[in-house]
């Protein structure tokens, strides 16, 4: 891009981001409820399961607009997951067989997506590769067994930025009975952005035109399990796990509790090697974070947890400030003997990266047309344009995806975890599975992925769902070996 042009969409942007300020209410301090217990006011809704065998949770789901309460008194028109936003929280164990009957009651077609899951591709989700798109008004099965513990999360896969914008997500969590982490106390925490006016209207998802898309675009009303600046009411020393997913469509979370420490024990998918403290909690959009946090305080005190800025490319800090996240409030409830934090960790295998096969991905930026409008680029295509990569079964792919553009991109693989390497070609320790990883601004990430044997055209793309649509968005083409393969369904424009 010029530097001539540079100048305009900053003005563009800076105003976008002006706008996006401007509408975020003041919020009196006397305005605020009362501390409400978590349980009541923000616990996450649970599906009811239709099916007797304890072995498989068969649940309804629909798709609907519903007016939804993300603060006292402030309702928001939202797409919704069974009226709720987030959606219900779908809870099972390893080896349990899901079953979703799901219908759509939205005014567009749309599908559902398992995001981290690895399931079998005729259950992913995306239109053309997985299944057709669901119409309004029409129904589909989902039915696949849970392979992996950990916190993943659904989302539809049409329009995904306008959709996931609107509300609709919900996490999903796979317990393992196994894990020792033995901490009783265990919350569900889905962080998430929505545009709405004042008067509670959703925002148009195509504001900024491909200047707003360049950016990707963000919420002005920070939301934690669908509330804006909920109160949450904790017991002093007692150690509590969070299971943490950045549904937002762009918006990177930083999550600073004031010096008190996050011991972060897994990821996207379960468990990591070894525990580490970090007293900011980075989270791009469709990360998972497992964290241990012990507040402590005389009854009644407040600990802010904050939203800091994080530095995602030109326009995310500058001119913003950091906000509010959530409150802790301690309750009167006795102190318990102080106890260590548990130090739980798995073992993880580092891949094998010798004969690995090498690809090469380069995320671009270009401006065209008479209006100079922007495109992403893979390898200098655009959307649609980039030819799948080819991986057999078996296969073990080390990856290096350079980021060229002013602006940082998680990368998210379908229906593989994959594990990132340090500048050295190591993998980063502790070692995790990840299905998503930040590629930040002027970089480059290489990360190394095996293939099981689940064939077909598995996507990827950056989780910041503007840059997806505005062409980040590619497929890997997975056969067994012996398959023929089919000629690539590359279009020439
Ligand atoms: Cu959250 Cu295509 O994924
Ligand atoms: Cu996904
Ligand atoms: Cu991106």
């Amino acid at each position: 891009m010029s530097v001539a042009s540079a100048g305009t969409w900053f003005v563009r942007l800076a105003a976008v981001t002006v706008v996006g300020l401007m509408c975020v209410q003041p919020r009196a301090s006397a305005q605020r409820p009362q501390a409400e217990p978590w349980d009541t006011a923000l616990a996450l809704r649970t599906p009811r399961d239709l099916n007797p065998d304890p072995g498989v949770l068969e649940i309804e789901l629909e798709a609907l607009t519903a007016e939804v309460e993300v603060a006292p008194g402030r309702r928001i028109k939202a797409w919704t997951y069974n009226g709720s936003l987030p959606g219900p929280l779908i809870r099972a164990r390893v080896g349990d067989r899901l079953i979703v009957h799901f219908t759509n009651r939205l005014p567009a077609p749309t599908t559902v997506h398992w995001h981290g899951l690895r399931v079998p591709i005729q259950m992913d989700g995306v239109p053309g590769h997985s299944q057709p798109e669901v119409k309004p008004g029409e129904t589909f099965t989902y039915d696949f067994v849970i392979p992996d513990a950990g916190l993943y999360w659904y989302h539809p896969h049409v329009m995904s930025a306008a959709q996931v914008g609107f509300g609709l997500y919900g996490a999903f969590l796979v317990d393992d009975s196994d894990d020792r982490v033995g901490v009783a106390t265990e919350r569900v925490v889905v962080l998430s952005d929505v545009e709405v006016s004042d008067q509670g209207e959703l925002q148009d998802p195509d504001t900024g035109g491909s200047t707003g898309m360049a950016f990707g675009r963000e919420g002005n009303v920070l939301l934690v399990n669908g509330r804006n600046q909920p109160q949450v009411l904790v017991a002093p020393g007692v150690t509590e796990r969070w299971r943490v997913v950045n549904a937002a469509k762009s918006r990177f979370f930083g999550l600073d509790a004031g010096g008190l420490v996050f011991t972060k024990i897994g990821g996207d998918g379960g468990l990591q090697e070894y525990p580490v403290t970090q007293e900011l909690l980075v989270l791009a959009p469709g990360e998972r974070a497992d964290v241990l946090i012990t507040p402590t305080g005389p009854p009644g005190t407040t600990l802010s947890i904050v939203a800091q800025l994080i530095d995602r490319g030109f326009g995310s800090t500058e001119a913003r400030i950091s906000e509010e996240l959530l409150t802790l409030v301690i309750s009167g409830a006795t102190p318990p003997a102080p106890m260590p934090v548990p130090a739980v960790g798995r073992t993880i295998a580092a891949l094998e990266r010798t004969g690995a096969a090498p690809v090469r991905v380069e995320f671009g930026l270009i401006q065209s047309g008479p209006r100079r409008e922007f495109q992403y680029t893979i390898n200098g295509r655009t959307l649609g344009e980039f030819a799948p990569i080819q991986a057999r079964v078996g296969d073990t792919q080390i990856w290096t995806i350079t980021n060229t553009t002013p602006w940082s991109h998680p990368f998210h693989l379908h229906g593989f975890f994959f594990q990132v390497l340090d500048a050295n070609g190591a993998p980063v320790r502790p070692l995790e599975w990840k299905d998503t990883v930040n590629v930040p601004f002027k970089s480059t990430r290489s990360l190394l992925v095996r293939y099981d044997d689940r064939p077909g055209m598995w996507m990827f793309h950056c989780h910041v769902l503007d840059h997806a649509d505005g062409g980040l968005m590619g497929m890997v083409e997975l056969t067994r070996p012996g398959d023929t393969r089919p000629a690539p369904p590359h279009v020439q424009h």
